[in-house]
């Protein structure tokens, strides 16, 4: 996806820009098509090129995704307190963003970024397995999440938007800086 962006800025009707639009496709189909080998393959070809992307670049894009997780929460947040009455369809498009960028959260840490300063702690990449593990319990819960939007505004939702929220919450208390 960020390889797409570069590319998109110098040549819009790249290859690369083909291929994302694939990928978006089968976003749209996210559901049946969730553990879809080409899909996979694709979304591997974009994590590597994240590795060899600029440090400072590859922080920025990394702060970019946690604010798109955060917009999502307040969203599906005012709509589970009642607050707004979007339709069905709606609920499912933040919860499937939410699980979509979840995913492989851990790979947008890459060791080059260590020392670019930035609100992730040192101790990320000496966590060992930890820190991987925090990014796959959002990634889960989040898959969750998206299945019960599935049946639309419901208790079980609600409960479960919480327990998005505390997977966020104990990444946070672990590996970001506090204010
Ligand atoms: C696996 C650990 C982890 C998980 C899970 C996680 N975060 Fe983060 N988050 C971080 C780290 C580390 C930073 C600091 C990143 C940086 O500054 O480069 C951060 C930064 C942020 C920021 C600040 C971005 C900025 O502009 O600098 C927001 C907002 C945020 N996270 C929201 C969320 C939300 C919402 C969720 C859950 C849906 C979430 N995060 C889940 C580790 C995590």
């Amino acid at each position: 996806m960020h390889e797409t962006t570069k590319h998109d800025a110098t040549k819009p009707r790249s290859h690369e820009a083909t291929k994302h639009e694939a990928t978006k496709h089968e976003a749209t189909k996210h559901e049946a098509t969730k553990h879809e080998p080409m899909k996979t393959s694709l979304l591997a070809l974009a994590l590597l090129a994240l590795a060899a992307d600029a440090p400072e670049a590859t922080v920025r894009y990394r702060q970019s995704v946690m604010k798109t997780l955060a917009a999502q929460m307040t969203a599906m947040s005012l709509i589970s307190k009642h607050e707004m009455t979007p339709s069905g369809e709606r609920l499912i498009l933040h919860a499937a963003t939410a699980a979509e960028f979840s995913r492989d959260l851990e790979k947008l840490f890459p060791p080059s970024t260590r020392n670019i300063r930035s609100g992730a702690l040192p101790k990320i990449w000496t966590s060992g397995a930890d820190f991987a593990a925090h990014a796959k319990k959002l990634e889960s819960e989040t898959v969750k999440l998206e299945s019960l939007a599935r049946s639309g505004m419901t208790t079980a939702f609600g409960k479960q938007l919480e327990a998005v929220g505390a997977a966020c919450k104990s990444c946070h208390d672990s590996y970001r800086q506090q204010d």
